[in-house]
């Protein structure tokens, strides 16, 4: 039984992401620890007829946090409601949620680290005794009225780690940080979806998208749906690899899996010969603002080992130059 309840409807997400969506663990594939580690608390307290402790969920956009979330519900057999930060903007939409909230509801709090101090300081008594206080007047005639809540659980998800207040962090039972997806795991998330869509696809051509999506299952399934299509018009039953080649390089989809963003960030770095460069004087250069730099575009160039992080600002690393074939200096190794 899922019943899903969405206070505000939340647009980013496309009908195709939803319709591809792992909705068993099975079809979940990767992050073997988390899966592992939140079906045993799921049992325990499931064993206990007790509301699974909150739980937070960090990691760079795309790679399944939501996906969690929905899974979590639907093995505790309860209603999940959701929302994101930035819709709760006065201490009144908090308070409405939780007191709508049954036994045993999973809240799902997107962006979490976008809430204001205010609005955390309404949930810490609800995260941890279920209680919702609420001030009634102001200066001395002001009054406290405690408000009993049903036990429910907090998902709370975040692409920014640092960003989240460590008394709020401190509140969840279980922190969880989600990694990149293998090419393996990427293959068998495509070759998965490829089939609920109706068009198989082989091995090596799932493979070869694999490499190619900056270890992330979203983007991932966005190179399935346009090489499907590429597919569909060549009047191809299933995906081959030389479809799926033909389809990436039409796409521009770079052989290393890196997008146009990540080669002119990577550029920017390489131009400066060795020199450190500050986030925000990478932000103004590609004209990101510096969150999107963070989170979207720096974790996977850290995570495979291209860039470094350090007190003077960031570099290539000469994994880096081996790769562009340059020395730090600049210059082509081969000129
Ligand atoms: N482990 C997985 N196995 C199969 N499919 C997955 C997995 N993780 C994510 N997906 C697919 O990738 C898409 C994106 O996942 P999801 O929306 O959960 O990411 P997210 O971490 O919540 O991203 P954001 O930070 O942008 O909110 C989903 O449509 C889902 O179908
Ligand atoms: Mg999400």
């Amino acid at each position: 039984m899922e019943r899903i309840i969405e206070i505000e409807k939340m647009s980013f997400e496309s009908e195709y992401e939803s319709s591809l969506r792992p909705n068993s663990w099975d079809d979940y594939i990767g992050q073997e620890k988390i899966k592992k580690n939140l079906q045993v608390f799921i049992k325990a307290s499931k064993k206990r007829a007790e509301a699974l402790d909150h739980v937070l969920f960090f990691g760079p956009p795309g790679l399944g946090k939501t996906t969690l979330a929905y899974l979590i519900a639907n093995e505790m057999e309860a209603n999940i409601k959701i929302t994101a930060a930035p819709m709760i903007e006065k201490s009144g939409d908090l308070a409405a949620i939780l007191s709508n909230l049954e036994e045993g509801d999973v809240l799902f709090i997107d962006e979490i680290h976008r809430l204001s101090p205010a609005i955390e300081e309404i949930l810490y008594p609800a995260m941890e005794d279920f209680r919702l206080d609420i001030i009634i007047g102001s200066g001395p005639a002001a009054q406290t009225i405690k408000i009993d809540l049903p036990k429910f659980t907090l998902i709370g998800a975040t692409t920014r780690a640092g960003m989240i207040s460590s008394p709020l962090r401190d509140r969840f039972g279980m922190h969880f940080r989600l990694q990149f997806y293998t090419p393996e795991e990427l293959a068998l998330i495509i070759q998965k979806a490829a089939s609920k869509l109706e068009k198989p696809c082989l091995d090596d051509a799932a493979l070869e998208m694999a490499k190619r999506c900056r270890g992330t299952p979203r983007i991932a399934l966005r190179l399935l749906k346009r090489i499907r299509d590429f597919a569909d018009v060549e009047d191809e039953d299933t995906i081959s690899l030389q479809r799926a080649k033909y389809g990436l390089d039409e796409l521009g989809v770079n052989s290393l899996g890196f997008d146009e963003m990540d080669l002119r960030f990577l550029n920017i770095l390489l131009e400066s010969k060795g020199r450190p460069l500050g986030l925000s004087t990478i932000s103004a250069a590609l004209s990101e603002d510096e969150g999107t730099v963070e989170d979207v575009i720096e974790p996977y160039l850290l995570a495979k080992g291209y860039i470094e992080r350090t007190a003077r600002g960031r570099i290539a690393t000469p994994k880096c130059y081996e790769l562009f074939r340059l020395n730090p200096a600049g210059q082509g190794l081969f000129e």
